[in-house]
């Protein structure tokens, strides 16, 4: 028979985060279970392991197509306590594991125990996957259908998640293509270039050397210099020309000044 690579033994992984971030009732999703909501006042007081096989990975992971490249028999998962008083347990957990999953509360970022279990993973120089949770949940609330963008097969229905650091500018590409993949897909017919001037004035203001100046959107069509346009005043319309057409300059904000 082929073999490809050497055999591979079962990964153990540590779920470690602040109490209440999910981490049981993770497990519980992903097992099809119901632990957490028989523990005590909701609250792990002990440490829990839970083995999965491949077949089972291979099945929660058939959307995304990967099979092939499933080699380990399956995967140790131990949950730890998030409440502050088992410290020990974290660090127990942590030590023995090869790999690490933190659990976020998305609303609450990171919190004291998180922390705790990032120290104890750098520490150990242990590999770890942030699971960023709860945020589906939330918008469900508001009756709003929400999917991570890759996974979305039904854009319209389902709005897309677009994980981002507006620091570290990660997610930034995958936002920026989206925006414009989805736009131009779905809107043609409103994006296609017509005669008739669609225009909106956003503000008025007087400016010293340039007279009265219009900031507007021009949503489609084109102006000219010397046009002359209709605008709605305080005391009825007003008929006048365009003296001069500024746009701001690219990548730059309107707000901006740009000194020439
Ligand atoms: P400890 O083990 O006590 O540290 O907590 P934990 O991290 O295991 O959290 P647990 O699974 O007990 O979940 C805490 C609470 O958050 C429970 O009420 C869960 O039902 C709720 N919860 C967990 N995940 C989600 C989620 O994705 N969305 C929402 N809305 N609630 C969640
Ligand atoms: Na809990
Ligand atoms: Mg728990």
């Amino acid at each position: 028979s082929k073999k490809s690579g050497p055999d591979l033994r079962s990964p153990i992984c540590c779920i470690l985060g602040h109490v209440d971030t999910g981490k049981t009732k993770l497990l519980d999703c992903i097992r099809r279970t119901n632990v957490q909501e028989g523990e005590a006042g909701g609250i792990t007081q002990q440490i829990g392991a839970t083995y999965f096989p491949t077949e089972n990975i291979r099945e929660r992971t058939r959307e995304l197509k990967a099979d092939a490249t499933l080699k380990v028999p399956g995967l140790l998962v131990i949950d730890t306590p998030g409440h502050e008083s088992f410290a020990n347990l974290r660090s127990r957990g942590s030590s023995l594991c090869d790999i690490a999953i933190v659990v976020v509360d998305i609303m609450h970022g990171l919190e004291q125990q998180t922390i705790e279990s990032l120290n104890l993973l750098k520490s150990r120089n242990t590999e770890f996957i942030v699971a960023l949770n709860k945020i589906i949940t939330q918008f469900k609330e508001q009756g709003l259908n929400t999917a991570l963008y890759y996974k979305n097969r039904e854009m319209g229905e389902t709005f897309n998640i677009v994980p981002t650091s507006a620091v570290s500018g990660e997610g930034i590409p995958d936002l920026l293509l989206l925006l414009v993949q989805w736009a131009q897909k779905t809107m043609e017919d409103k994006l296609t270039f017509v005669d008739e001037v669609q225009c909106t004035v956003l503000e008025v203001k007087v400016i010293e050397g340039l007279g009265t100046t219009i900031d507007v959107v021009l949503v489609n069509g084109v102006l000219h210099e010397g046009d002359q346009i209709v605008v709605c005043g305080m005391q009825g319309p007003i008929v006048t020309s365009i003296r001069a057409l500024l746009t701001p300059h690219p990548m730059k904000e309107l707000r901006v000044k740009v000194i020439l």
